[in-house]
């Protein structure tokens, strides 16, 4: 199951557009903002698909009958390009826990690299629902990685996955790898340079939102 935000036009457009804009870009602030805009808009999509139960809340002049979450997911992020985008999941799932996790790619001799999963801080998973917030879905090897690391130490629930432009090699590698994982993304971008940089997409997240390293 894959949800493409900007497949319909709404103001989501205009977000997604600013973060693109190399001028835009330039005010760290409102590149900040406007991936926590799309947080929230993905996370009050994806709650659309949960569960939910029957709840009596006292109001001053009586009882108010309200559906709620019957589960609180549990929101993850790899550090550091996603803290934005997890943010606004984190708005708008405001009750909910967090898991930070840190991979980087390890250079084998002769060129190739695999993912080194470095730190992992997070809450229990054990039947949990699991969003994790990439903003940037470009090859994927990254994200699989992760959850696979996390699938191996959790009996996770139900695992969604979100970015703000995902390639589609990166959603393919999701899919091969993660079968059962939903995808939730603001766009969908056709290439990727050598170095693994989604083409038009953004440039580097972290470093437009953080600084260079
Ligand atoms: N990470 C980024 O920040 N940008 C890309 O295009 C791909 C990965």
């Amino acid at each position: 199951m894959i949800f493409v935000l900007n497949k319909t036009n709404t103001i989501a457009n205009q977000f997604l557009a600013e973060l693109r804009d190399t001028e835009i870009q330039q005010d760290k602030a409102r590149f900040r903002r406007n991936q926590e805009k799309l947080g929230e808009i993905l996370a009050y999509e994806l709650s659309k698909t949960l569960h939910y139960q029957a709840k009596e809340v006292q109001t001053p002049l009586g009882i108010a009958n309200i559906n709620t979450p019957a589960d609180q997911p549990v929101l993850g992020t790899i550090l550091r390009a996603g803290l934005p985008f997890h943010q606004g999941f984190m708005h708008f799932f405001d009750q909910s826990e967090s898991a930070f996790i840190t991979a980087y790619r390890k250079v084998k001799r002769g060129g190739s690299f695999l993912i080194q999963v470095d730190h992992i801080s997070t809450p229990n998973l054990n039947d949990k629902i699991l969003i994790l917030c990439d903003t940037m879905l470009a090859t994927g090897q990254s994200l699989v990685s992760v959850c696979k690391e996390l699938m191996a130490q959790y009996n996770i629930k139900e695992l969604h996955i979100a970015a703000v432009i995902a390639s589609t090699v990166g959603i393919a590698h999701v899919r091969a790898n993660l079968p059962k994982a939903k995808l939730w993304v603001c766009a969908i971008d056709e290439e990727m340079t050598s170095k693994a940089y989604i083409v038009p997409g953004l440039g580097d997240a972290g470093d437009l939102a953080f600084g260079e390293k």
